[in-house]
């Protein structure tokens, strides 16, 4: 047996499992177990999952959660999110009540231009690149014709190709920039096929073509969603000094990169997990994100919060490339009935809901980081991962759970509780 295999791709399924336990398990009846018990018994969807990629041996769950009760622009939504995080369904449900009993959420989107390059080296001068660019743009817009007609059908298409000069960053590197309007996909194979055929057209003897690939930056594909209510609304006892409070937080993510990052995690535990829900792919979302909030040369925060005349004030702003068709989203069974439980939304409608998911997500945790820390919610979930690792039946949880109501919560002091429990039984 060896650790190192060729032709593993071309393996059966069976025969894949049996090398890697072979090679890889330390008890192979037990990993041979694990990976069957996560096997769909029903084998067109095994089938189906078997294909969306390559090797597969077994299927990876995560809890597929609602957060209901939000209202989004005066309408309701029960928002479908897929994470494996305690609290987090649970904080953006308290949120979403919260602000439904105070206005709703408001979200609308500014802008849904994506982006691809073409990048690559010339040697000769600027102006002669330049002359010939202007004098096959046409061309390159032809070359996409048969690829493009569909989206344009449908209201996308190629907005605009500009030629890039990059030679201050890099010598002879220079960029066909070029923008696009994806209707209602997130658009990368679309993307990258159009710039893969303007490559194969701007060509000639001198042109040094590098790469033809989409950008997960889109600045310009943004949605904002934010939240008010009167000061006084904003907390039963206190509220301007929670408010304050809370305005503080934001603020310090905005000077505190180390601040910045977890508070833009946290804003992520929402995004990432409707965007996961609805099929589509939340390492864009997320690489796109954390670029905008470096935007001005050093990473903030992507929310921000004011009070103004007696209101408080909170929004944020973020570049979200999301799709309602193509992809995996009417393909995966769960991602085709997230969108269903959204009532079908249009990608701009998808996008002010993962938005709102994000906002909900951070006020949470800086309400609760600022008034009673973020522990106390964390502890009741963190506690029944602990019984559910040490595997404790129903009767046991019951019992611990009563015990530590209220208490700091360990694995040891778990353990140890749970151990006297069994011993005592
Ligand atoms: C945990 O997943 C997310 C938080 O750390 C976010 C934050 O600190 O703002 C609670």
């Amino acid at each position: 047996m060896s650790k190192i295999v060729t032709g593993f791709s071309k393996l059966s399924k069976e025969e894949k499992i049996n090398w890697l336990a072979n090679n890889y398990f330390s008890d192979i009846e037990d990993g041979i177990t694990t990976l069957n018990q996560y096997i769909s018994s029903d084998k067109k969807l095994q089938q189906l999952h078997d294909e969306f990629i390559e090797n597969t041996i077994s299927n990876f769950y995560v809890p597929y959660a609602i957060a209901p009760n939000f209202i989004i622009n005066g309408k309701p939504y029960a928002i479908p999110m897929a994470i494996e995080e305690s609290s987090v369904v649970a904080a953006a449900s308290l949120v979403a009540k919260f602000w439904s009993e105070r206005g709703g959420f408001h979200a609308k989107v500014i802008s849904t231009i994506k982006v691809g390059q073409v990048h690559f080296m010339y040697e000769d001068s600027f102006e002669k690149l330049q002359l010939y660019f202007n004098k096959i743009k046409s061309q390159l817009l032809n070359a996409t014709e048969l690829i493009t007609k569909n989206m344009r059908k449908r209201g996308g298409g190629i907005i605009d190709i500009e030629l890039l000069d990059k030679t201050t960053g890099m010598d002879n590197y220079y960029q066909l920039y070029v923008t696009f309007e994806t209707a209602d996909s997130m658009g990368a194979n679309f993307i990258n096929s159009c710039l893969e055929a303007i490559a194969r057209t701007f060509n000639n003897n001198e042109i040094n073509i590098v790469m033809s690939i989409l950008s997960n930056y889109v600045p310009e594909c943004l949605v904002r969603a934010e939240v008010t209510c009167k000061i006084e609304e904003f907390f039963d006892d206190k509220p301007k000094y929670y408010a304050e409070k809370f305005i503080q937080a934001v603020q310090i993510a905005n000077v505190s990169p180390y601040r910045a990052v977890t508070h833009n995690k946290g804003i992520m535990n929402g995004i990432d997990a409707v965007v996961l829900a609805t099929g589509n792919d939340f390492r864009a979302v997320a690489a796109g994100a954390h670029a905008y909030a470096s935007r001005s040369g050093k990473y903030k925060s992507l929310t921000n919060a004011k009070m103004e005349n007696g209101n408080f004030y909170f929004w944020i702003e973020i570049p979200l490339s999301v799709g309602t068709v193509g992809g995996l989203t009417k393909l995966h069974p769960l991602a085709k009935l997230s969108l269903e439980i959204l009532q079908n939304p249009s990608a701009e409608e998808l996008m002010q809901i993962v938005a709102v998911a994000g906002l909900a997500q951070n006020f949470a945790a800086l309400k609760a980081l600022t008034t009673t820390g973020i522990q106390q919610g964390h502890m009741k979930m963190h506690l029944m991962n602990i019984l559910n690792q040490l595997e404790a039946n129903l009767h046991e949880k019951e019992i611990i759970t009563n015990r530590f109501k209220g208490k700091p919560v360990s694995h040891n002091a778990i353990a140890y509780a749970l151990h006297k429990l069994r011993t005592k039984a």
